[in-house]
């Protein structure tokens, strides 16, 4: 019997990168995604279409996108939230094949943090997004945000979450990463959490997003696949975190994830050797861009 496959969506570039203080060249930034992609890593995010004063550090995304190579049977995302961002990435994002992702949270405390706005306000502002998007072709996958818990309103009830999946289900048949944030989410909030959602969106447009934050993203992830979710978004090295989520730590780290799907009998396209290199690049990145951030 084909073992199965699963997808793994990395992080890195974007959320991975998109905390750091120090500057990060785009050069850098190019050769991290390009190490992922030599690594067989298909589904990469590399950057966003965000306000420069949010988040500076991905303030040259049009240039990372500008100097990308087309990525070979895969996909390069960029996260965009108004127009304004899809303005951005429509001037720069011609090579190689680029989807956009577009982002709401389930708790109304992060949504003033991260977009200054409250859920439904997001809402209006991304379906004239993903309107234009699915007009010029371009994939679009949304982001549900505190899946379990927010760093302001604190734990996040799943019908909550299963309805603003709900609302990006219905602007667009979009995929749908829902992400634990600050990483406090259990195995069995996350269960608990997945089959609200499950009621509204099927597993095969699910992906689950789970920051680390307590070492508990390896055991959502396998309560995840037991619900038939076969979708992960990870970042090298672990990598990451959120400007507006005090106390988000990196995502889980791929190298974590490969090795424990393959443990498991899933397949992943991804090399752990190449990947280790991958890593080993990030780490030295994020140590360069925190000794710039000291001078
Ligand atoms: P705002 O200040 O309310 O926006 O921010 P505004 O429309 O009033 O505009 C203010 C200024 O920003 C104006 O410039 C605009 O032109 C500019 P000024 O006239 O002052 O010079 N502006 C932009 N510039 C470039 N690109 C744009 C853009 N939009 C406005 N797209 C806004 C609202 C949404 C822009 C802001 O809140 C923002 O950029 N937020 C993004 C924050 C962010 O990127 N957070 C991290 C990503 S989400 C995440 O990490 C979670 C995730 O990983 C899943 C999980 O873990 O849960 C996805
Ligand atoms: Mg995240």
């Amino acid at each position: 019997m084909m073992s199965e496959f699963v997808t793994i969506h990395e992080m890195g570039p974007r959320d991975g990168l998109q905390n750091e203080p120090g500057a990060i060249s785009v050069d850098d930034k190019v050769g991290l995604v390009n190490a992922l992609a030599d690594a067989g890593l298909r589904q990469i995010e590399v950057g966003s279409f965000v306000s420069p004063k949010w988040v500076p550090q991905m303030a040259d995304t049009d240039k990372v996108t500008a100097t990308l190579p087309a990525l070979d049977g895969g996909q390069y995302d960029v996260l965009v939230p108004n127009m304004k961002g899809w303005e951005g990435f429509s001037r720069s994002s011609r090579q190689g094949t680029y989807g956009i992702a577009v982002f709401i949270s389930a708790s109304e405390g992060f949504s003033q943090a991260n977009l200054n706005c409250s859920i439904a306000e997001s809402v209006e502002r991304l379906r004239p997004v993903v309107d234009v998007a699915v007009g010029a072709g371009v994939p679009v996958r949304g982001y549900v945000s505190c899946v379990t818990d927010c760093p302001f309103d604190g734990p996040v009830a799943p019908e909550a979450v299963a309805d603003a999946a709900g609302v990006l289900r219905d602007s667009h048949d979009m995929p749908i990463s829902l992400g634990d944030t600050i990483g406090k989410g259990t195995p069995d909030r996350i269960g608990a959490m997945l089959e609200a959602v499950l009621q509204a969106v099927p597993a095969t447009n699910l992906a689950g997003h789970y920051h680390d934050t307590s070492g508990k993203a390896l055991a959502n992830i396998d309560v995840s696949l037991a619900l038939g979710l076969r979708h992960f978004d990870s970042a090298v090295g672990g990598l990451g975190g959120c400007p507006y989520a005090p106390g988000a730590p990196g995502n889980v780290a791929t190298e974590a994830v490969v090795a424990h799907l393959h443990a498991k009998g899933y397949q992943t396209g991804v090399d752990p050797e190449r990947l280790r290199h991958a890593a080993l690049l990030a780490q030295t990145i994020k140590r360069n861009a925190r000794e710039n951030a000291q001078t």
